[in-house]
Protein backbone atom coordinates (compact mmCIF):
# COMPACT_ATOMS: atom_id res chain seq x y z
CA UNK A 1 0.00 0.00 0.00
CA UNK A 2 1.27 3.85 -0.81
CA UNK A 3 2.18 5.05 2.22
CA UNK A 4 -0.11 8.78 2.23
CA UNK A 5 1.87 10.56 4.14
CA UNK A 6 4.50 10.76 1.69
CA UNK A 7 2.72 11.00 -1.51
CA UNK A 8 3.34 14.61 -3.27
CA UNK A 9 0.67 17.45 -2.21
CA UNK A 10 -1.01 18.61 -4.96
CA UNK A 11 -0.98 22.27 -6.20
CA UNK A 12 -3.61 24.78 -5.53
CA UNK A 13 -4.00 25.04 -8.94
CA UNK A 14 -4.71 21.30 -9.35
CA UNK A 15 -7.35 21.24 -6.50
CA UNK A 16 -8.90 24.91 -7.61
CA UNK A 17 -9.39 23.39 -10.77
CA UNK A 18 -10.87 19.81 -9.80
CA UNK A 19 -13.58 21.85 -7.53
CA UNK A 20 -14.32 23.71 -10.68
CA UNK A 21 -14.27 21.19 -13.24
CA UNK A 22 -16.69 18.68 -11.34
CA UNK A 23 -18.84 21.19 -9.19
CA UNK A 24 -17.39 21.15 -5.78
CA UNK A 25 -16.62 25.27 -5.56
CA UNK A 26 -17.07 27.96 -7.66
CA UNK A 27 -15.84 31.42 -7.38
CA UNK A 28 -18.89 34.17 -5.47
CA UNK A 29 -20.90 36.13 -8.04
CA UNK A 30 -18.29 34.89 -11.15
CA UNK A 31 -20.30 36.04 -13.89
CA UNK A 32 -20.11 39.92 -12.67
CA UNK A 33 -15.97 39.22 -11.59
CA UNK A 34 -16.23 37.68 -8.58
CA UNK A 35 -16.10 39.36 -5.35
CA UNK A 36 -13.18 38.48 -3.15
CA UNK A 37 -13.07 36.49 -0.03
CA UNK A 38 -16.77 34.64 -1.12
CA UNK A 39 -17.07 31.08 -2.39
CA UNK A 40 -19.53 29.87 -3.64
CA UNK A 41 -20.45 25.63 -3.57
CA UNK A 42 -22.31 23.45 -6.16
CA UNK A 43 -23.94 20.43 -6.15
CA UNK A 44 -20.72 17.85 -4.59
CA UNK A 45 -19.32 20.81 -2.48
CA UNK A 46 -22.83 21.28 -0.66
CA UNK A 47 -22.85 17.25 0.14
CA UNK A 48 -19.34 17.18 1.17
CA UNK A 49 -20.02 20.38 3.32
CA UNK A 50 -23.23 19.14 4.77
CA UNK A 51 -21.41 15.30 5.61
CA UNK A 52 -18.04 17.20 7.15
CA UNK A 53 -21.05 19.05 9.64
CA UNK A 54 -22.82 15.61 10.17
CA UNK A 55 -19.62 14.00 11.09
CA UNK A 56 -18.64 16.94 13.53
CA UNK A 57 -22.20 17.15 15.15
CA UNK A 58 -22.33 13.89 15.56
CA UNK A 59 -18.60 13.35 17.44
CA UNK A 60 -19.48 16.05 19.59
CA UNK A 61 -23.12 16.78 20.24
CA UNK A 62 -24.86 13.63 19.52
CA UNK A 63 -22.40 10.99 20.94
CA UNK A 64 -22.40 12.86 23.95
CA UNK A 65 -24.83 13.64 26.89
CA UNK A 66 -23.04 17.02 28.18
CA UNK A 67 -23.98 18.58 24.65
CA UNK A 68 -26.52 20.88 23.61
CA UNK A 69 -27.30 22.89 20.02
CA UNK A 70 -27.81 26.57 19.95
CA UNK A 71 -28.54 28.61 16.15
CA UNK A 72 -28.85 31.74 17.82
CA UNK A 73 -28.82 34.93 14.80
CA UNK A 74 -25.81 35.79 12.82
CA UNK A 75 -26.86 40.01 13.59
CA UNK A 76 -26.78 40.75 17.73
CA UNK A 77 -26.96 43.54 19.54
CA UNK A 78 -24.26 46.04 19.34
CA UNK A 79 -23.21 45.25 22.66
CA UNK A 80 -23.04 42.07 22.86
CA UNK A 81 -19.90 42.83 20.64
CA UNK A 82 -18.72 45.68 22.89
CA UNK A 83 -18.81 43.46 25.85
CA UNK A 84 -16.71 40.79 24.36
CA UNK A 85 -13.77 43.18 23.08
CA UNK A 86 -14.36 42.98 19.50
CA UNK A 87 -15.25 46.02 19.12
CA UNK A 88 -12.15 47.77 20.81
CA UNK A 89 -9.87 44.83 19.48
CA UNK A 90 -11.08 42.40 16.65
CA UNK A 91 -8.61 43.66 14.51
CA UNK A 92 -5.44 43.11 12.14
CA UNK A 93 -2.68 45.30 11.41
CA UNK A 94 -2.47 47.25 8.15
CA UNK A 95 -0.48 49.14 5.79
CA UNK A 96 -1.79 51.36 2.95
CA UNK A 97 -0.41 51.74 -0.25
CA UNK A 98 0.15 55.43 -0.44
CA UNK A 99 -0.20 56.17 -4.02
CA UNK A 100 -2.77 53.54 -5.04
CA UNK A 101 -4.75 53.05 -1.46
CA UNK A 102 -4.88 49.29 -1.70
CA UNK A 103 -4.69 48.00 2.04
CA UNK A 104 -2.28 44.73 3.00
CA UNK A 105 -1.75 42.93 6.28
CA UNK A 106 1.47 44.57 7.60
CA UNK A 107 2.32 41.11 9.31
CA UNK A 108 2.04 39.10 5.65
CA UNK A 109 4.35 41.92 4.24
CA UNK A 110 7.04 41.41 6.97
CA UNK A 111 6.50 37.75 7.05
CA UNK A 112 7.14 37.48 3.42
CA UNK A 113 10.32 39.42 3.59
CA UNK A 114 11.40 36.85 6.47
CA UNK A 115 10.58 39.03 9.41
CA UNK A 116 9.33 37.06 12.87
CA UNK A 117 6.57 39.21 13.76
CA UNK A 118 4.92 37.12 16.84
CA UNK A 119 4.69 39.66 19.56
CA UNK A 120 5.72 42.51 17.72
CA UNK A 121 3.83 45.83 18.55
CA UNK A 122 2.61 48.02 15.64
CA UNK A 123 5.02 50.67 16.09
CA UNK A 124 7.98 47.45 16.29
CA UNK A 125 5.95 46.05 12.91
CA UNK A 126 6.32 50.25 11.00
CA UNK A 127 10.10 49.85 12.23
CA UNK A 128 10.62 47.08 11.12
CA UNK A 129 9.16 47.36 7.34
CA UNK A 130 11.17 50.82 7.41
CA UNK A 131 14.10 49.20 8.39
CA UNK A 132 13.71 46.24 5.43
CA UNK A 133 12.73 48.63 2.65
CA UNK A 134 9.38 46.85 2.18
CA UNK A 135 7.67 48.30 -0.22
CA UNK A 136 3.51 47.80 -1.33
CA UNK A 137 3.39 44.76 -3.93
CA UNK A 138 2.85 48.06 -6.82
CA UNK A 139 6.24 49.22 -5.75
CA UNK A 140 5.12 52.25 -3.42
CA UNK A 141 5.50 53.63 -0.34
CA UNK A 142 3.65 51.95 2.45
CA UNK A 143 2.09 54.44 5.10
CA UNK A 144 2.32 53.77 9.14
CA UNK A 145 0.99 50.15 10.20
CA UNK A 146 -2.34 50.75 12.24
CA UNK A 147 -5.38 48.41 13.62
CA UNK A 148 -8.22 47.85 10.92
CA UNK A 149 -11.31 46.46 12.65
CA UNK A 150 -12.49 43.40 10.85
CA UNK A 151 -15.96 42.97 11.89
CA UNK A 152 -18.49 43.94 8.56
CA UNK A 153 -20.92 46.96 10.25
CA UNK A 154 -25.02 47.07 9.48
CA UNK A 155 -27.75 49.65 10.45
CA UNK A 156 -30.75 47.40 11.66
CA UNK A 157 -34.35 49.14 10.67
CA UNK A 158 -34.73 52.38 8.58
CA UNK A 159 -32.41 54.59 11.03
CA UNK A 160 -28.30 54.88 10.26
CA UNK A 161 -27.53 56.39 12.94
CA UNK A 162 -25.14 54.92 16.14
CA UNK A 163 -28.25 53.20 17.71
CA UNK A 164 -29.15 51.28 14.89
CA UNK A 165 -25.54 49.62 14.13
CA UNK A 166 -25.13 45.87 14.26
CA UNK A 167 -22.37 43.42 13.24
CA UNK A 168 -22.36 40.43 11.12
CA UNK A 169 -20.96 38.24 13.82
CA UNK A 170 -16.95 37.54 13.80
CA UNK A 171 -16.93 34.35 15.52
CA UNK A 172 -20.07 31.71 16.44
CA UNK A 173 -19.24 31.93 19.97
CA UNK A 174 -21.45 35.25 20.94
CA UNK A 175 -24.16 33.87 20.01
CA UNK A 176 -23.42 30.64 22.72
CA UNK A 177 -22.04 33.18 25.78
CA UNK A 178 -25.48 35.28 25.37
CA UNK A 179 -27.58 32.30 25.65
CA UNK A 180 -25.89 30.10 28.03
CA UNK A 181 -28.28 31.49 31.02
CA UNK A 182 -31.56 30.82 28.38
CA UNK A 183 -30.30 27.02 28.19
CA UNK A 184 -29.46 26.91 32.32
CA UNK A 185 -32.56 28.05 32.84
CA UNK A 186 -34.61 26.35 30.55
CA UNK A 187 -32.66 22.69 30.15
CA UNK A 188 -31.20 22.84 33.48
CA UNK A 189 -27.28 20.80 32.50
CA UNK A 190 -24.84 20.13 35.16
CA UNK A 191 -21.56 21.43 34.94
CA UNK A 192 -19.59 20.71 33.26
CA UNK A 193 -21.76 21.04 29.83
CA UNK A 194 -21.05 22.65 26.21
CA UNK A 195 -23.29 24.68 23.74
CA UNK A 196 -22.46 23.64 20.03
CA UNK A 197 -23.03 25.84 17.36
CA UNK A 198 -22.58 25.86 13.64
CA UNK A 199 -22.86 28.97 11.20
CA UNK A 200 -21.95 31.38 9.23
CA UNK A 201 -19.35 33.96 10.43
CA UNK A 202 -17.92 36.99 8.44
CA UNK A 203 -14.36 38.76 8.92
CA UNK A 204 -13.39 41.50 6.80
CA UNK A 205 -10.21 40.40 5.92
CA UNK A 206 -7.32 42.64 4.09
CA UNK A 207 -6.15 40.38 2.44
CA UNK A 208 -8.60 36.85 1.57
CA UNK A 209 -6.54 34.47 -0.16
CA UNK A 210 -5.60 30.53 -0.74
CA UNK A 211 -8.78 29.83 -2.39
CA UNK A 212 -11.31 29.18 0.70
CA UNK A 213 -8.48 29.24 3.50
CA UNK A 214 -8.83 32.73 4.04
CA UNK A 215 -12.46 34.11 3.83
CA UNK A 216 -15.06 37.18 4.29
CA UNK A 217 -17.85 34.60 4.85
CA UNK A 218 -17.26 31.69 6.61
CA UNK A 219 -18.47 29.10 8.76
CA UNK A 220 -17.90 28.22 11.68
CA UNK A 221 -18.70 24.92 14.04
CA UNK A 222 -17.30 25.69 17.55
CA UNK A 223 -18.51 24.61 21.38
CA UNK A 224 -18.38 26.81 24.20
CA UNK A 225 -17.87 23.72 27.19
CA UNK A 226 -18.22 25.84 30.51
CA UNK A 227 -16.24 24.01 33.35
CA UNK A 228 -15.69 24.55 37.23
CA UNK A 229 -12.61 26.69 37.24
CA UNK A 230 -10.32 24.12 38.90
CA UNK A 231 -11.15 21.61 35.82
CA UNK A 232 -9.96 23.81 33.02
CA UNK A 233 -6.83 21.77 32.18
CA UNK A 234 -8.35 18.37 32.54
CA UNK A 235 -11.17 19.38 30.14
CA UNK A 236 -8.65 21.41 27.71
CA UNK A 237 -6.81 18.03 27.34
CA UNK A 238 -9.79 15.63 26.30
CA UNK A 239 -10.80 18.43 23.39
CA UNK A 240 -7.52 18.14 22.43
CA UNK A 241 -7.71 14.22 21.90
CA UNK A 242 -10.69 14.61 20.77
CA UNK A 243 -10.24 17.26 17.79
CA UNK A 244 -6.98 15.00 16.97
CA UNK A 245 -10.00 12.29 16.88
CA UNK A 246 -12.07 14.10 14.57
CA UNK A 247 -8.65 15.01 11.54
CA UNK A 248 -8.91 11.22 11.71
CA UNK A 249 -12.49 11.02 10.90
CA UNK A 250 -12.06 13.31 7.91
CA UNK A 251 -9.14 11.26 6.27
CA UNK A 252 -6.54 13.87 7.50
CA UNK A 253 -3.21 11.94 7.99
CA UNK A 254 -1.67 12.32 11.67
CA UNK A 255 1.50 13.49 9.94
CA UNK A 256 0.06 16.27 8.11
CA UNK A 257 -1.50 17.87 11.75
CA UNK A 258 1.00 19.72 14.49
CA UNK A 259 0.01 21.97 17.14
CA UNK A 260 1.40 25.05 17.91
CA UNK A 261 0.99 26.12 21.15
CA UNK A 262 0.70 30.24 21.16
CA UNK A 263 2.94 32.35 22.55
CA UNK A 264 2.04 34.94 25.08
CA UNK A 265 0.69 37.80 23.11
CA UNK A 266 -0.18 35.99 20.54
CA UNK A 267 -3.36 34.89 21.54
CA UNK A 268 -6.51 36.29 21.45
CA UNK A 269 -7.82 39.22 23.81
CA UNK A 270 -9.87 36.33 25.46
CA UNK A 271 -7.76 33.93 25.52
CA UNK A 272 -5.03 32.44 28.54
CA UNK A 273 -4.24 29.56 26.89
CA UNK A 274 -4.31 28.26 23.09
CA UNK A 275 -3.37 25.59 21.32
CA UNK A 276 -3.44 25.97 16.98
CA UNK A 277 -3.89 22.92 15.00
CA UNK A 278 -2.32 23.10 12.00
CA UNK A 279 -2.32 21.58 8.36
CA UNK A 280 0.01 21.03 5.68
CA UNK A 281 -1.85 22.83 2.96
CA UNK A 282 -0.66 23.13 -0.63
CA UNK A 283 0.63 26.69 0.28
CA UNK A 284 2.51 25.61 3.96
CA UNK A 285 1.48 24.87 7.53
CA UNK A 286 -1.51 26.87 8.49
CA UNK A 287 -3.90 26.92 11.21
CA UNK A 288 -6.61 24.74 10.84
CA UNK A 289 -8.38 24.61 13.54
CA UNK A 290 -7.78 26.33 17.06
CA UNK A 291 -8.48 25.56 21.00
CA UNK A 292 -8.73 28.17 23.55
CA UNK A 293 -9.20 28.33 27.54
CA UNK A 294 -11.14 31.23 27.02
CA UNK A 295 -11.39 31.64 31.07
CA UNK A 296 -14.31 33.53 32.56
CA UNK A 297 -13.51 36.11 30.15
CA UNK A 298 -16.94 36.02 28.35
CA UNK A 299 -19.56 35.43 31.33
CA UNK A 300 -18.19 38.30 32.92
CA UNK A 301 -18.21 40.43 30.67
CA UNK A 302 -21.76 39.66 29.41
CA UNK A 303 -22.47 39.77 33.37
CA UNK A 304 -21.24 43.68 33.30
CA UNK A 305 -22.38 44.76 29.74
CA UNK A 306 -25.43 43.54 30.14
CA UNK A 307 -26.51 43.77 34.22
CA UNK A 308 -27.33 40.16 33.65
CA UNK A 309 -25.67 37.57 36.35
CA UNK A 310 -24.38 34.80 33.99
CA UNK A 311 -23.25 32.81 37.30
CA UNK A 312 -23.62 29.80 38.07
CA UNK A 313 -25.71 27.91 40.89
CA UNK A 314 -24.54 24.09 41.73
CA UNK A 315 -27.27 22.62 43.63
CA UNK A 316 -25.02 19.89 45.14
CA UNK A 317 -22.64 22.14 46.81
CA UNK A 318 -24.87 25.23 47.00
CA UNK A 319 -22.18 27.31 45.92
CA UNK A 320 -22.29 29.95 42.96
CA UNK A 321 -19.37 30.48 40.66
CA UNK A 322 -18.68 31.59 36.97
CA UNK A 323 -18.01 28.58 35.18
CA UNK A 324 -14.66 29.27 32.73
CA UNK A 325 -14.73 28.47 29.27
CA UNK A 326 -12.91 25.64 26.94
CA UNK A 327 -13.42 26.62 23.54
CA UNK A 328 -12.41 24.08 20.74
CA UNK A 329 -13.13 26.08 17.22
CA UNK A 330 -13.11 24.69 13.64
CA UNK A 331 -13.47 26.06 10.38
CA UNK A 332 -15.81 24.23 7.98
CA UNK A 333 -13.60 25.45 4.63
CA UNK A 334 -10.51 25.04 6.07
CA UNK A 335 -12.24 21.51 6.94
CA UNK A 336 -13.00 20.82 3.62
CA UNK A 337 -9.58 22.74 1.85
CA UNK A 338 -7.68 20.88 3.98
CA UNK A 339 -9.72 17.19 3.21
CA UNK A 340 -9.05 18.48 -0.90
CA UNK A 341 -5.44 18.39 0.05
CA UNK A 342 -5.48 15.00 1.86
CA UNK A 343 -7.41 13.19 -0.38
CA UNK A 344 -6.33 14.41 -4.10
CA UNK A 345 -4.02 11.57 -5.48
CA UNK A 346 -2.80 11.16 -9.02
CA UNK A 347 -1.51 7.81 -10.09
CA UNK A 348 -1.57 5.34 -13.25
CA UNK A 349 -4.32 2.51 -13.30
CA UNK A 350 -4.06 -0.70 -15.99
CA UNK A 351 -0.24 -1.44 -15.75
CA UNK A 352 2.91 0.04 -14.84
CA UNK A 353 3.79 4.08 -15.22
CA UNK A 354 5.58 4.53 -18.43
CA UNK A 355 4.32 1.21 -19.75
CA UNK A 356 1.52 0.53 -22.95
CA UNK A 357 -1.88 1.05 -21.47
CA UNK A 358 -1.26 2.82 -18.74
CA UNK A 359 -3.52 5.15 -17.52
CA UNK A 360 -2.76 8.34 -15.76
CA UNK A 361 -6.03 9.02 -13.67
CA UNK A 362 -7.08 11.85 -11.19
CA UNK A 363 -8.83 10.96 -7.92
CA UNK A 364 -9.74 11.94 -4.69
CA UNK A 365 -9.47 9.33 -1.93
CA UNK A 366 -12.05 10.38 0.34
CA UNK A 367 -13.22 8.34 3.48
CA UNK A 368 -16.29 6.75 2.34
CA UNK A 369 -18.38 8.32 5.31
CA UNK A 370 -17.32 11.94 4.07
CA UNK A 371 -17.80 11.36 -0.33
CA UNK A 372 -20.42 12.98 -1.43
CA UNK A 373 -21.38 9.92 -3.79
CA UNK A 374 -20.91 7.15 -2.25
CA UNK A 375 -21.60 4.92 -4.69
CA UNK A 376 -22.54 5.49 -8.96
CA UNK A 377 -24.94 2.99 -10.61
CA UNK A 378 -24.14 2.34 -14.43
CA UNK A 379 -25.59 0.77 -17.46
CA UNK A 380 -22.96 -0.51 -19.01
CA UNK A 381 -24.10 0.54 -22.19
CA UNK A 382 -26.58 3.29 -22.31
CA UNK A 383 -28.84 2.46 -25.85
CA UNK A 384 -29.50 -1.09 -24.43
CA UNK A 385 -32.81 -1.05 -22.81
CA UNK A 386 -32.88 -4.07 -21.08
CA UNK A 387 -29.75 -2.77 -19.45
CA UNK A 388 -31.10 0.66 -18.58
CA UNK A 389 -33.98 -0.74 -16.55
CA UNK A 390 -32.38 -2.83 -14.69
CA UNK A 391 -29.86 -0.35 -13.69
CA UNK A 392 -32.63 2.16 -12.92
CA UNK A 393 -33.86 -0.89 -10.45
CA UNK A 394 -30.58 -1.66 -8.63
CA UNK A 395 -30.65 2.66 -8.51
CA UNK A 396 -33.96 2.47 -6.71
CA UNK A 397 -33.42 -0.47 -4.80
CA UNK A 398 -29.74 0.98 -3.36
CA UNK A 399 -31.05 4.78 -2.99
CA UNK A 400 -33.85 3.11 -0.48
CA UNK A 401 -32.30 0.49 1.28
CA UNK A 402 -29.30 3.15 1.79
CA UNK A 403 -31.99 5.55 2.71
CA UNK A 404 -33.41 3.52 5.09
CA UNK A 405 -29.92 3.50 7.35
CA UNK A 406 -29.41 7.23 6.84
CA UNK A 407 -27.35 6.84 4.10
CA UNK A 408 -27.61 9.12 1.18
CA UNK A 409 -25.79 9.68 -1.70
CA UNK A 410 -26.76 6.82 -4.63
CA UNK A 411 -26.11 8.23 -8.23
CA UNK A 412 -27.05 6.77 -11.93
CA UNK A 413 -25.27 7.67 -14.35
CA UNK A 414 -25.37 7.13 -18.03
CA UNK A 415 -23.11 9.83 -19.24
CA UNK A 416 -20.39 9.16 -21.65
CA UNK A 417 -18.68 5.73 -22.53
CA UNK A 418 -17.43 3.45 -19.33
CA UNK A 419 -14.55 4.71 -19.07
CA UNK A 420 -15.37 8.41 -18.91
CA UNK A 421 -17.92 7.33 -15.81
CA UNK A 422 -15.04 6.22 -13.96
CA UNK A 423 -12.97 9.02 -14.44
CA UNK A 424 -15.88 11.46 -13.32
CA UNK A 425 -17.23 9.53 -10.17
CA UNK A 426 -12.85 9.35 -9.48
CA UNK A 427 -12.45 12.89 -9.48
CA UNK A 428 -15.91 13.73 -7.31
CA UNK A 429 -14.41 10.85 -5.00
CA UNK A 430 -16.92 7.88 -5.15
CA UNK A 431 -15.36 4.90 -3.55
CA UNK A 432 -17.80 2.13 -5.61
CA UNK A 433 -19.21 2.15 -8.79
CA UNK A 434 -21.45 -0.40 -9.86
CA UNK A 435 -22.06 -1.94 -13.73
CA UNK A 436 -24.57 -3.38 -14.60
CA UNK A 437 -24.25 -5.73 -17.42
CA UNK A 438 -25.69 -8.57 -19.84
CA UNK A 439 -24.43 -11.22 -17.28
CA UNK A 440 -26.65 -9.36 -14.22
CA UNK A 441 -29.63 -10.26 -16.72
CA UNK A 442 -28.84 -13.39 -17.10
CA UNK A 443 -26.14 -13.98 -20.14
CA UNK A 444 -24.35 -16.26 -17.80
CA UNK A 445 -26.85 -18.03 -15.91
CA UNK A 446 -25.11 -18.05 -12.71
CA UNK A 447 -24.02 -14.63 -12.69
CA UNK A 448 -27.62 -13.30 -12.88
CA UNK A 449 -28.03 -10.74 -10.66
CA UNK A 450 -24.64 -10.26 -9.60
CA UNK A 451 -23.00 -6.96 -10.59
CA UNK A 452 -19.40 -5.54 -11.40
CA UNK A 453 -18.13 -3.13 -8.26
CA UNK A 454 -15.37 -1.27 -8.67
CA UNK A 455 -13.16 0.23 -6.06
CA UNK A 456 -11.89 3.59 -6.75
CA UNK A 457 -8.66 2.90 -5.33
CA UNK A 458 -7.51 -0.10 -6.38
CA UNK A 459 -9.08 0.33 -9.70
CA UNK A 460 -10.43 -3.63 -9.31
CA UNK A 461 -13.35 -4.90 -9.79
CA UNK A 462 -15.49 -7.88 -8.27
CA UNK A 463 -18.62 -9.83 -9.14
CA UNK A 464 -20.97 -9.66 -6.03
CA UNK A 465 -24.47 -10.32 -5.45
CA UNK A 466 -26.90 -7.81 -5.70
CA UNK A 467 -28.84 -8.90 -2.69
CA UNK A 468 -25.53 -8.32 -1.07
CA UNK A 469 -24.40 -4.91 -2.39
CA UNK A 470 -26.74 -3.12 -0.11
CA UNK A 471 -24.36 -4.49 3.16
CA UNK A 472 -21.31 -4.27 1.14
CA UNK A 473 -21.32 -0.14 0.72
CA UNK A 474 -23.06 0.40 4.27
CA UNK A 475 -20.05 -1.64 5.87
CA UNK A 476 -17.60 0.43 4.15
CA UNK A 477 -19.26 3.79 4.74
CA UNK A 478 -19.11 3.42 9.08
N1 LIG B 1 -14.31 31.62 18.49
C1 LIG B 1 -12.92 31.50 18.31
C2 LIG B 1 -12.47 31.92 16.99
O1 LIG B 1 -13.24 32.42 16.19
P1 LIG B 1 -10.39 31.92 15.41
O2 LIG B 1 -9.05 31.27 15.58
O3 LIG B 1 -10.41 33.34 15.04
O4 LIG B 1 -11.15 31.66 16.79
C3 LIG B 1 -11.53 29.74 14.59
O5 LIG B 1 -11.23 31.10 14.36
C4 LIG B 1 -11.43 28.94 13.31
O6 LIG B 1 -12.25 29.54 12.30
C5 LIG B 1 -10.03 28.93 12.71
O7 LIG B 1 -9.22 27.94 13.34
C6 LIG B 1 -10.33 28.61 11.27
O8 LIG B 1 -10.61 27.23 11.11
C7 LIG B 1 -11.62 29.38 11.04
N2 LIG B 1 -11.36 30.72 10.45
C8 LIG B 1 -11.03 31.84 11.11
N3 LIG B 1 -10.90 32.88 10.26
C9 LIG B 1 -11.13 32.40 9.03
C10 LIG B 1 -11.16 32.97 7.71
N4 LIG B 1 -10.93 34.26 7.51
N5 LIG B 1 -11.44 32.17 6.67
C11 LIG B 1 -11.71 30.85 6.86
N6 LIG B 1 -11.71 30.26 8.07
C12 LIG B 1 -11.43 31.00 9.14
Amino acid sequence: MTDKTSTPRPSMEDIISLCKRRGFIFQGSEIYGGLAGTWDYGPFGVTLRNNVRNLWWKRFVEDREDMYGIDAAILMNQNVWKASGHVAGFSDPLVEDAKTKKRYRADHLLEEAGVDVKGMSLAGMSAAMKEKGIKSPDGNALGEVRQFNMMFKTNVGATEDETSVSYLRPETAGGMFVNYKNVVDSIHPKLPFGLAQIGKAFRNEIAPRDFIFRLRELEQMEIEYFVDPKDWEKVFESFRSEMHAFTKDIGLAPAHVHELEVADGDRAHYSKRTIDFEFDYPFGKKELYGLAYRTDFDLSAHTKGSGVDLSYFDEETKTRLTPHVIEPSFGVERTVLAILTESYTEDTLGSEAGAEGAEKRIYLKFPPRIAPVKVAVFPLLKNKPQLVEKARDVFSMLKKELASHGVYGAMFDDNGNIGKRYRRQDEIGTPFCVTIDFDTLGETADLKDTVTLRNRDTGEQQRIALDALTDYVLNAIV
